[in-house]
C-alpha cells in the first residue's frame, strides 16, 4: 500500500494555470497511472478496484477550438424559458455584450446542449441570476471581492457569468478532475483560477476561505465520497458561508419519462451498468431507495449517475451544514439545496 502514496500526494497540491504548469501536470498524471496500472496487475482485486477509487484522474487530449465570441450566438433561437424561476426581467442579449470571453466547443462543455451553443451560455446566466437572487432573498448578496468557488466547474458554465455581469469584482475559482476543464479555463478565462483535483477530497485551500461553493451536478455523480467532499467544501468554506448544490432527488426521478434526455442517457448505456437495469417502468414508480447510485464499468471515476432524497439529503446532509433552503427546479431539471456553514464549525 506505502508504494503508491508518494504519487498520489503529488495530486491536488498545486495550481496549475499555465502552460508549463499543464504540461507537467499531464506528466505525473501518465506517470501515476503507469504506476496504478501495475499495481492493480499485482494486487488482489478488491484492493485495486479501492486504489482505482481514489484516483481519478481523467486522460487528457487537445482543447478543441472555442466555437466564437458569445455576440455571435445572437443571431441563434431558443425555445427554452430558461429565466422561468427569475423574479426580475433578464435582458439577456445586452448581457452579452458584456461577456467578451469565448464559447467552449461542445466536446469540451462536457457536451451540454448539442448544436444550441446559445441555450449552453444562457443556462449559465440563469444559474448566476438564480444564485444572486436567493442570496439577497436570504439577506447575504455577494458583496466586493467575495471568494466563489465552483466544484467541478467544467469549462466554466456558470463561474463565466461572475466574472462577465457581476457588477463588482469577485475571487473566482475552480476545481475539476478533468484536466481538459482545468485547461480551457486557464487558457480561455484566466481571470478564474483553476485547479485539477481528484476524487479524493483534499482541494489546496485553506480552512474558511471562500463566502460561497457551487457545485452543479457533482453531487448528481458521487458514490462514497459524498460525505467526505461536503466535508471538505465545509472545512473551504467561511463560517456563515453558503454553499449551492444541485441534487437529484425523488422529484427529479419522477420526470424521467422515454423521453426526457436523461433517461435516454441511462437507458442507452445499461449495458455497461456494474449491476441492475433501466426501464421506463421503474421510474414511474417511486424512488426505491433514499440514494440510488447507477454505476457504469467504462472509467474508475465520474461513473455514476445518483439520486438522494430530499429527506436524506435534510438528514445526512445537515449533519454538515445548517439547510437554509431547498429549491425544487432551481437549476433546471435539478434541484437545490442552499446551505450555510454554522457559525461554530
Ligand atoms: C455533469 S458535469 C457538470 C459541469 C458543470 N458543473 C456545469 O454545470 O456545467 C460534472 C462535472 O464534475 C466533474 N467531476 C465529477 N466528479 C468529480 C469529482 N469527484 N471531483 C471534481 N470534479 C468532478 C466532471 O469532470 C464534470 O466537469
Amino acid at each position: 500500500m506505502l508504494a503508491y502514496k508518494p504519487a498520489l500526494y503529488m495530486l491536488g497540491t498545486k495550481r496549475k494555470n499555465d502552460d508549463a504548469g499543464l504540461e507537467a501536470l499531464r506528466t505525473e498524471n501518465a506517470a501515476l497511472r503507469t504506476r496504478l496500472e501495475a499495481l492493480e496487475a499485482a494486487l488482489p482485486r478488491a484492493s485495486a478496484i479501492n486504489i482505482a477509487a481514489v484516483c481519478s484522474i481523467r486522460p487528457g487530449r487537445p482543447l478543441v477550438e472555442p466555437i466564437g465570441q458569445v455576440t455571435a450566438l445572437e443571431q441563434q433561437d431558443t425555445t427554452i424559458d430558461h429565466f422561468a424561476g427569475i423574479e426580475e426581467p433578464v435582458d439577456w442579449r445586452a448581457a452579452m455584450q458584456k461577456d467578451t470571453w469565448p464559447v467552449p466547443a461542445l466536446e469540451d462543455r462536457e457536451h451540454y446542449f448539442p448544436g444550441q451553443d446559445l441555450d449552453y451560455w444562457l443556462s449559465g446566466l440563469r444559474d448566476y441570476k438564480r444564485m444572486c437572487q436567493e442570496l439577497e432573498k436570504v439577506g447575504s448578496p455577494l458583496k466586493k471581492g467575495d471568494r466563489i468557488f465552483d466544484f467541478g466547474a467544467a469549462s466554466g458554465r456558470v463561474l463565466r457569468h461572475f466574472l462577465a455581469q457581476h457588477p463588482e469584482p469577485l475571487e473566482l475559482a475552480c476545481a475539476d478532475v478533468n484536466e481538459n476543464h482545468v485547461a480551457w479555463v486557464a487558457q480561455h478565462l484566466p481571470q478564474i483560477e483553476a485547479t485539477q483535483c481528484h476524487s479524493i477530497p483534499s482541494l489546496p485551500y485553506e480552512d474558511n476561505r471562500f463566502d460561497l461553493v457551487s457545485a452543479f451536478s457533482v453531487f448528481t455523480h458521487m458514490d462514497e465520497w459524498e460525505t467526505t467532499w461536503l466535508a471538505e467544501l465545509r472545512r473551504i468554506l467561511k463560517p456563515g458561508g453558503y454553499a449551492w448544490l444541485t441534487v437529484q432527488t425523488e422529484q427529479t426521478w419522477a420526470t424521467l419519462n422515454p423521453d426526457h434526455f436523461l433517461f435516454q442517457h441511462l437507458y442507452n448505456n445499461r449495458h455497461i451498468l456494474k449491476e441492475g437495469t433501466v426501464n421506463a417502468e421503474m421510474f414511474a414508480a417511486p424512488m426505491p431507495k433514499d440514494k440510488v447510485v447507477f454505476t457504469f464499468s467504462n472509467n474508475v471515476v465520474y461513473n455514476t449517475c445518483t439520486f438522494q432524497s430530499i429527506e436524506y439529503c435534510r438528514r445526512v446532509w445537515g449533519r454538515y451544514f445548517e439547510v437554509v433552503d431547498f429549491l425544487p427546479r432551481g437549476s433546471d431539471f435539478q434541484d437545490v439545496f442552499l446551505l450555510r456553514k454554522r457559525a461554530e464549525a
